[in-house]
């Protein structure tokens, strides 16, 4: 199966890249291909200096052309993978989905209901897989919790609490350029995981979400929702509380902060989930500074999300559950190599019903609250009702 990314911004070099090419030095994958408008995107990915010393076997093949002229050149059903930002996925998972290619989607999906459910006809008259990489349902501790809850031990979710705060340096990226008022806030590109989580580990489905958004500027002048605070009202009454912002200290440790904690109930019996998302234990504190945005001198690294490790060679070996989400993804797209379109159908539809990989019918309350949410910010927080 031949790979088509669109899209060779951050997230490609963080993580999907090099999952793409672990997958291809292990032979489940063939050729890489990554289509992106801006050149300069490509040659940064082409040397850059991690994945030159992690993957110097590996390689990619550079496409400037329009992405739905490069698809062309794929047989059908190989793995179109969507990393432009989110105001462009529907149009490209859409061109993938009528050039016949299985997609792998970074999240959000898209940013409505109806767009989600045209791809969800799309791909399924198709036989074709959409899996949205909601990598965090991959980290162990929310297949742990999801277990749980599943098993009653947590009896019923009331209220939470769950914050992603990206740091500063973020408004200094590409961000500056699409992440405007219009187009995006901090609730939609980043609360939306915890959403999901919540909805991953319960099963409750949003009902009604209001997000008040503090405008800030970007360096080149640009405004955008950078602060938001976010209530979501889910189907039984629970309510979970979501804070997001490109704000959080570049001085400070780590990536980000993030983290969810859930207070549940049986009825005589109060429960709760913590998960701290950011510190896993781990303090380093360096002799001189590692170099990198974001990076410093003390730093509390995640030993889960995304790493390198070396054992033994060539290069170096990408672990983490951001990897694991890529390849499983990758891996249920080579499964249905070869079966005909009755056979594609019916494994799709028990994958949507297992619902551990977010697909387009098993996660709409992701376009639904994001839709919701586009609305609720533009109107100083007021609470939007969550189409069903
Ligand atoms: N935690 C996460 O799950 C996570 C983290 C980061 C980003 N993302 C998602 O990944 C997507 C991309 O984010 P990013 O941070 O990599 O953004 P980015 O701005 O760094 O990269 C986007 C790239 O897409 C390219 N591009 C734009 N329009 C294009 C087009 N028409 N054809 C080809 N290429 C085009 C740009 O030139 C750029 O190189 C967003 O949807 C974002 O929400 C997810």
């Amino acid at each position: 199966m031949r790979t088509f990314m669109i899209g060779g911004g951050m997230i490609a070099h963080d993580q999907i890249l090099p999952s793409l090419y672990q997958l291809k030095r292990l032979g489940r994958i063939e050729g890489i291909d990554i289509c992106d408008r801006r050149k300069e995107s490509l040659e940064a990915l082409a040397s850059a200096p991690l994945l030159r010393q992690a993957f110097p076997d590996q390689g990619f093949t550079p496409r400037t052309e329009p992405y739905a002229e490069g698809m062309k050149s794929l047989p059908a059903r190989q793995l179109a993978v969507v990393a432009v930002p989110d105001a462009l996925h529907y149009e490209a998972v859409m061109c993938a989905l009528r050039a016949d290619q299985h997609v792998l989607c970074v999240k959000p999906l898209v940013l409505t209901v109806a767009q989600a459910e045209e791809i969800e006809q799309e791909a399924r008259g198709r036989g074709l897989l959409v899996g949205v990489e909601y990598h965090k349902r991959f980290d162990d501790r929310s297949l742990m919790a999801r277990r749980r809850y599943q098993a009653g031990l947590f009896g019923e979710f009331k209220l939470g609490t769950a914050c992603l705060l990206e740091k500063w340096y973020y408004r200094y990226s590409n961000f500056q350029n699409w992440f405007t008022c219009d187009a995006s806030d901090a609730f939609t590109y980043v609360g939306c995981h915890y959403v999901d989580l919540v909805a991953f580990i319960t099963g409750l489905e949003p009902a009604e979400v209001s997000v008040y958004g503090i405008k800030d500027r970007f360096p080149n002048g640009n405004e955008g929702w950078l602060w938001t605070d976010a209530r979501v009202i889910w189907s039984n009454g629970a309510c979970l509380n979501v804070q997001n912002a490109l704000g959080f200290p570049d001085a400070g440790p780590g990536t980000n902060a993030q983290g969810l904690t859930m207070y549940c109930s049986s009825g005589e019996a109060g429960a709760w989930i913590r998960h701290d998302d950011q510190y896993r234990g781990m303090q380093y504190c360096y002799t001189r500074h590692p170099g990198g945005d974001g990076a410093n001198v003390y730093t509390e690294p995640s030993p889960d999300y995304f790493q390198y490790v070396d054992v033994g060679g060539p290069g170096l070996v990408p672990v983490g559950y951001g990897y694991r989400s890529v390849a499983y993804i990758a891996e249920r797209a080579l499964e249905l190599q070869g079966l005909n379109l009755k056979d594609r159908q019916a494994l799709l539809a028990q994958w949507d019903a297992a619902g551990v990989m977010a697909t387009p019918a098993n996660s709409r309350y992701n376009e639904a609250v994001v839709e919701a949410a586009r609305q609720s910010v533009a109107a100083g927080g007021k609470p939007v009702a969550i189409r069903r």
